[in-house]
């Protein structure tokens, strides 16, 4: 049989580190925004999946959970929150009486969009019996019909808790709910939901990866594939991403998950390199979702005061209940 053909990726991995150092300055916009921000007693919160420049004007940047934490407890008057739909929507349902910006109402989740509320609602009326864990990467109308939320960073603490006589329904995330099944012994049913991007992760092109950087070790977020996630030192939430990092003696890491991770990581453990995982094509790994806000539609959402998410009360009541218990049990 003849030698199979190496595949010729076209692509350079993102690699920052050391190297790299952060610059302090702020652009005008960027100074401009926090002029805006402190006007109208408005915090801004960000995800790690946002772009550098947003990351280093937020008041807090960190992990789904930390988010809704932070959104819970702010006494800002205005919350602009710089990730995607869900999280925004999340902001506003355990804060109905505060204005909730999203730079840019389109950004959306692939995960939120492959479990539409009425999808379940049907599904529901078939197994009445199944307790519903949503991961939080949903809509509110799914919240709403959920018995618990939970984050990539307290799946398992989240599961483990639920009444020990029920079968759980795990939605949106059949890779996450996989991940959180093989962790523990609770039946679970798997709706078959996923992340467009971290699905595109291959263990072939991780596998050439790493024979460029053999010691690096491999952090990976849960919503990759099983087999992805068979191969990494570490699977988990992208704020537990940065202690595994820290606290790992290796200097290299091959980060498995969205791209503007990296920024972070680079922040906060700014003498080690991060390498970013590779797709079967490409290694640019952007979420398009994430990536729709920019600088100028940060700034331009606190001039004008908009998009806002807006929000059915009952729905937002309805929704509140189950973020409410996933906020008491993962304490
Ligand atoms: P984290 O909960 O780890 O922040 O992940 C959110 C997300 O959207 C991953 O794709
Ligand atoms: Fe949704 Fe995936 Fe983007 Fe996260 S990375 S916001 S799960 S599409």
């Amino acid at each position: 049989m003849p030698p199979t053909a190496p595949i010729l990726r076209n692509y350079e991995p993102v690699v920052i580190g050391p190297q790299k150092p952060s610059s302090s300055e702020l652009s005008p916009i960027q100074e401009e925004i926090l002029r805006l921000k402190k006007e109208q007693n408005a915090v801004i919160l960000a995800h790690n999946y946002q772009i550098e420049p947003i990351q280093r004007i937020a008041d807090y940047v960190g992990d789904s959970l930390g988010l809704a934490y932070k959104a819970a407890e702010t006494d800002a008057d205005t919350i602009l929150f710089c990730g995607v739909h869900f999280m925004a929507e999340t902001a506003k349902i355990v804060n109905p009486g505060k204005t909730v910006l999203l730079p840019d109402l389109e950004a959306g989740c692939s995960l939120s969009d492959s479990c539409p509320p009425e999808d379940l609602r049907a599904f529901k009326e078939k197994h009445p019996e199944l307790y519903v864990v949503a991961y939080i990467n949903c809509s509110a109308g799914v919240k709403a019909l959920s018995d618990v939320i939970c984050t990539s960073g307290n799946a398992v603490k989240i599961v483990e808790q639920v009444p020990a006589d029920k079968e759980i329904l795990f939605v949106p995330d059949q890779n996450l709910g996989q991940w959180v099944a093989r962790q523990t012994d609770r039946k679970i049913h798997l709706w078959p939901g996923s992340c467009y991007v971290h699905v595109l992760f291959t263990v072939q092109a991780i596998e050439e990866l790493q024979d460029q950087y053999p010691d690096a070790p491999l952090v990976a977020h849960p919503e990759c594939t099983e087999a992805v996630r068979d191969i990494a030192d570490e699977v988990c939430s992208t704020e537990k991403m940065i202690g595994f990092c820290r606290d790992h003696p290796a200097r290299e890491f091959i980060v498995i998950t969205e791209s503007g991770m990296l920024h972070r990581l680079h922040r906060e453990v700014p003498e080690k390199t991060f390498i970013a995982g590779p797709t079967e094509n490409c290694a640019c790994n952007d979420c398009r979702y994430m990536k729709m806000n920019t600088i100028e539609k940060v700034r331009d959402a606190l001039q004008k005061k908009q998009p806002e998410i807006q929000l059915d009360e009952e729905i937002r009541q309805a929704a509140y209940q189950p973020i409410k218990r996933m906020l008491d049990w993962s304490r």
